[in-house]
């Protein structure tokens, strides 16, 4: 059985400050369950500080976005090896913000995910379709594309990402897929999964379901066959929350 997998997307949010804060109130609130495993993706600046509060708990540090390339003239823009440094072992790749507001398309999402794990680092690949995409019953395809484009020539390493599904009409909206919805798509990612790197791997990878995740929706969500997890925005802002959501998992 695959286990949960539970991770705080901090966005653009806390100080180095306000980021020691929380990841202090998470380290103490948190007890380690068999089968849920847990993270935080602080911003950049608070990255080094948020690992040294988390060492040697068993809450996991990632990045929300890095650069494909080794180092090199890539003026504010950070690399694997930055991050592992940092004690990262994951990073957020193709956040839907980082595809519409930063011009992030499936090939440089390909790029970054085969460089992360080449570095060693595990990426949560995002995919998801707009509410227009939904209305007008491009979800399948999109979320194909998506994941053929972004997922592309993975060889071996395929069972070694997570992917996080997150509806763009159900991030920071409160609106929610309800849970049927997003198993749905869960279930298809699964079955593109198996078509990219046969059924062992594609039963292997954690799919995330991200969008308006909340302590109350968490369970109902979490229970479904092929949601393994969540990738928490507004509700990890806040340990209460988060912590009620990785127990519900
Ligand atoms: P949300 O964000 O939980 O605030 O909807 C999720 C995300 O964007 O990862």
């Amino acid at each position: 059985m695959r286990s949960k997998f539970i991770a705080g997307n901090w966005k653009m949010n806390k100080t180095v400050a306000d980021a020691v804060a929380l990841a202090t109130a998470l380290k103490s609130g948190f007890s380690a369950k068999p089968g849920v495993a847990a993270a935080v993706c602080p911003p950049f600046t608070a990255l080094d500080a948020v690992g040294k509060v988390l060492k040697g708990s068993a809450i996991a540090l990632g990045a929300q976005n890095m650069h494909a390339s080794k180092d090199g003239a890539f003026t504010g823009e950070v690399a694997a090896s930055m991050l592992l440094e940092l004690g990262c072992s994951y990073v957020i790749l193709g956040h839907s913000e980082r595809r519409t507001l930063f011009g992030e398309t499936d090939k440089s999402v390909n790029e970054k995910t085969q460089a992360a794990l080449a570095a060693g680092l595990t990426p949560i690949v995002c995919v998801g379709e707009t509410l227009e995409q939904r209305k007008s019953e491009q979800t399948s395809r999109v979320i194909t594309e998506q994941v053929f484009g972004s997922l592309a020539e993975l060889g071996g390493s395929l069972d070694k990402i997570v992917i996080a599904y997150e509806p763009v009409w159900a991030i920071g909206t409160g609106l929610t897929a309800s849970p049927a919805q997003a198993q749905e798509v869960h279930a298809l990612i699964r079955k593109l999964l198996v078509r990219l790197g046969g059924e062992a791997a594609a039963q292997k990878v954690l799919i995330q379901y991200g969008g308006s995740m909340k302590p109350d929706n968490a369970r109902e969500l979490l229970s479904q066959p092929d949601i393994d997890g969540g990738l928490i925005g507004g509700a990890a802002l806040k340990a209460d929350s988060f912590l009620a959501i990785i127990n519900a998992a």
